[in-house]
Parts: C-alpha cells; sequence; structure tokens
C-alpha cells in the first residue's frame, strides 16, 4: 500500500481499519466451535484489500448524512463475509485448487477440505445474520424496507456470483466468444462488486432518487473492470505481490481476457470499462471524491 498516492491511500486505509474492527466485531457476535471458528477467522481475517466495504463506505460518502451509517457498517461486514466464503470455496481443489491466498495457505490447506467448505457455508449465512442484526447501531433501528432491499441485493448478487463460477468452470480449456466471457466475468465477480455499492445507494438514497441508475452504472463497469484486471494480473504479476499462485489461469486453460483478445487488448479493454465508471461518477460532482479515489486505486491496482 505504500507506493499508493496518498490520497488514495487515505480512503483505502481508512476503509481497512473500520472494516477490519467491525468484522472482529461480528465474528465475536458468533459461538463457533472448532476447528470450524479457526477456519473462519482465517479466511477473513488475514488481509485482502477489502475493496467491496472500501466501495461501500464510499457510496455512503456521496451524502453527509450519517443517520444510517451503522446499516452502511453492517452491508460493508455482510459483503466482505461473503466474498471470503466465494474465495474459500474457488480455492477449494474441486474448483480452482490453489494452495495460496493472500499470501497465506488456503483455507483448506490449512484446515483441511470439509472444514474450509463448511466454513463457507457458514459465513453464507452470518452475512444476512449481520444484515438483519442492530450491529453498530447508535440511535433509532432503520427503516426494515432498506434491510429488506439489502438483503434482496445481496441475495441476488451470491446467487449470480454463484452461476458465474459454474460458468468459469465450464469454460476451462474452451473457447468462448466476448458476450459469453463478459457474462462469466459480470456473475462471478461483477455482481458482488455492483452490490456492495448498490447495498449503500440503498442506503442512503430514496429508490427514486437519480443518483440510484447513476450509482448502478458505475458498478456496471467498475465490476467488470475488476475481473478483466484480475486476468491481466495473473499473467503480468509475480506470486509474491498477488499473494496467490500467478500464471494459474493459463496453467488450467482457463477463459481470460488475454487469452481472449490479448493482453494489450485486455488492458486497453479495463482502461475503457474505468473510464466509463469515471464517467458515471461525473453526475456527483465533488461528493463523489470518495469513490473516485477509490476507482484511482482500482485502475493502478498491483494486486
Ligand atoms: C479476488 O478478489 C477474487 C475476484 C473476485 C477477482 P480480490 O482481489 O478482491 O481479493 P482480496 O479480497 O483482495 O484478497
Ligand atoms: C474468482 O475468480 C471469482 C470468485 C467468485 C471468487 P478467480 O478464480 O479468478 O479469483 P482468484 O484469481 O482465484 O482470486
Ligand atoms: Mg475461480
Ligand atoms: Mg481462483
Ligand atoms: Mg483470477
Amino acid at each position: 500500500m505504500t507506493s499508493l498516492p496518498q490520497m488514495n491511500a487515505d480512503v483505502l486505509q481508512k476503509a481497512q481499519t473500520l472494516i477490519q474492527q467491525d468484522l472482529q466485531t461480528a465474528l465475536d457476535a458468533f459461538s463457533l466451535p472448532e476447528p470450524l471458528k479457526g477456519a473462519v477467522v482465517h479466511a477473513v481475517m488475514l488481509g485482502g484489500k477489502r475493496v467491496r466495504p472500501a466501495l461501500c463506505y464510499a457510496t455512503a460518502d456521496l451524502q453527509s448524512d450519517r443517520t444510517n451509517f451503522a446499516a452502511v457498517r453492517r452491508a460493508a461486514v455482510a459483503i466482505e463475509l461473503i466474498h471470503c466464503y466465494s474465495l474459500a470455496h474457488d480455492d477449494l481443489p474441486c474448483m480452482d485448487n490453489d494452495l495460496l491466498r493472500r499470501g497465506q495457505p488456503t483455507c483448506h490447506a490449512a484446515f483441511g477440505e470439509h472444514t474450509a467448505l463448511l466454513a463457507g457455508d457458514i459465513l453464507q449465512s452470518m452475512a444476512f445474520e449481520v444484515l438483519g442484526s442492530r450491529l453498530f447501531d447508535t440511535g433509532v433501528a432503520v427503516e426494515s424496507q432498506i434491510v429488506l432491499k439489502q438483503m434482496q441485493i445481496l441475495a441476488t448478487a451470491s446467487s449470480k456470483m454463484v452461476c458465474g463460477q459454474v460458468l468459469d468452470l465450464q469454460a476451462e480449456g474452451k473457447h468462448v466468444d466476448q458476450e459469453q466471457l463478459e457474462n462469466i466475468h459480470r456473475n462471478k465477480t461483477g455482481a458482488l462488486i455492483q452490490a456492495a455499492i448498490m447495498m449503500a445507494a440503498v442506503t442512503i438514497f430514496k429508490g427514486t432518487d437519480e443518483a440510484i441508475p447513476k450509482l448502478r452504472q458505475y458498478g456496471q463497469a467498475i465490476g467488470l473492470a475488476f475481473q478483466v484486471q484480475d486476468d491481466i494480473l495473473d499473467v503480468t504479476a509475480s506470486t509474491e505481490t498477488l499473494g496467490k499462485t500467478a500464471g494459474k489461469d493459463e496453467q488450467v486453460d482457463k477463459s481470460t481476457y488475454p487469452q481472449l483478445m490479448g493482453l494489450e487488448n485486455a488492458k486497453a479493454y479495463a482502461k475503457t470499462l474505468h473510464d466509463q465508471a469515471f464517467e458515471a461518477l461525473a453526475y456527483f460532482g465533488e461528493n463523489a471524491d470518495s469513490l473516485n479515489n477509490i476507482s484511482q486505486f482500482l485502475l493502478s491496482r498491483k494486486n
């Protein structure tokens, strides 16, 4: 993180500090038997860029009113729990079969396959329990309509992630065209990124607000860009920088953007998607400083 421009580093580091505390508070509220507890802590607490929570908080920064901020904090925890579950399952031998994640042994490498599988399962229900709780509330509870909307957004995106994972595995060793690859990436990764933004959006804006479609547009662009870059980094970055095994996609003949269109075209496409994301933010002017910061970070991320 030290190589980031100061402005970017501040927004992201603040988000990382807050989410680390809030994840700890959330995990402490559950009583889990060992070795499940150890596996959950391993999957959730050890590193990670925390991009999805950062997007949640940055979306909330579009407004100065902090009345519903507890619900934004719960949404940030919930989305990160779902993301961590998706990683624990993604790394399993029956999926991508990876041994390194966030610079550590993967969950199943450390705790065994069945415990890693069940850790992922319980993280999924924990996410929804957190959303429905009053964790972090300081005053009046948020309207139940908002909580319902958050739950719907998260459930829909989680289902999309699973569908995307199925399509991703089916596409190994096959030639898929750009439309099919875009569909895989929008589902397996884009949906959860977009959900991070939309859960905060429905918490701070009314459903009829013009901000909602703008943020949906932003989330779509940044969500697809995220997986295009993940594919690029798999080719261009080292295992040490990534904290996961570099070159893994080519090894198993995954369908990726560099494989489909070549590395340089994939980089240009990621840039185009980022430009679309920045354009969507223009609507908010300087209120979108935090979101612009996160987008800048994402554009130049190294892992
Ligand atoms: C990795 O996500 C998996 C994808 C969806 C591409 P991140 O790059 O956000 O992983 P962490 O949370 O920082 O480890
Ligand atoms: C991950 O895609 C998508 C998920 C839903 C977790 P990848 O399989 O490319 O993610 P990494 O490269 O293992 O982090
Ligand atoms: Mg995968
Ligand atoms: Mg993987
Ligand atoms: Mg990858």
